[in-house]
């Protein structure tokens, strides 16, 4: 059954983006990034956006201990980020030591250089099947000119050449 879907959801094309949390229990702040394609806008006002990870996902406790999180939409140019923040925890620390990145000046979460990007505090959750929804307060945002962004379909990642011609 779980194979079924996601032999139909592989034609679902979504954006990728990668989401960032952080640990202080060891007593140094570890940051923390993931890839994620679940990401949804649930409500404009108040701006409440909602996150799907696995029950047994290491990030994810994290994510719930801190309460907050960082959101960077990714564009076309991005693929390696993508894959590098795909792996396991000890390899994605790796990987964040060498992406350009700067802190979220409200939570202190960790910003990818994006197309668009959101800093969120905890304001539900939903646990579902094997996974939990986390819904976030959306308390900063930002985002660039537009480019063309990181699609994942069919189990690869692809880009997509914007239009920039101006309608007259
Ligand atoms: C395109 C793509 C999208 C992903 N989306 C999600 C997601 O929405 N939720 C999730 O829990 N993991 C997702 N993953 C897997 C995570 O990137 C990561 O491998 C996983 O969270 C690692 O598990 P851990 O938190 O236990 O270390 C995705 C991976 C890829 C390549």
């Amino acid at each position: 059954m779980n194979q079924d879907l996601r032999t139909v959801m592989r034609h679902f094309a979504t954006g990728v983006c990668v989401v960032s949390t952080f640990s202080d229990s060891s007593g140094t702040r570890e940051h923390d990034v993931v890839t994620v394609n679940s990401l949804t806008s649930v409500s404009l006002d108040p701006a409440l956006i909602s996150l799907c990870f696995r029950l047994d996902s290491r990030f994810l406790k994290d994510l719930r201990e801190s309460g907050v999180w960082g959101v960077s939409i990714l564009c076309g140019e991005s693929e390696a980020e993508a894959r590098a923040f795909a792996r396991n925890a000890e390899s994605r620390r790796a990987s964040l030591s060498e992406t350009p990145h700067h802190l979220g000046e409200r939570t202190g979460v960790v910003l990818l250089e994006a197309a668009g990007w959101m800093e969120c505090t905890f304001r539900d959750e939903l646990v579902i099947g094997d996974h939990v929804m986390v819904i976030g307060e959306v308390v900063e945002l930002g985002s660039r000119d537009a480019r063309g962004p990181l699609i994942f379909l069919q189990g690869g990642f692809h880009t997509l050449e914007l239009e920039t011609a101006q309608l007259p």
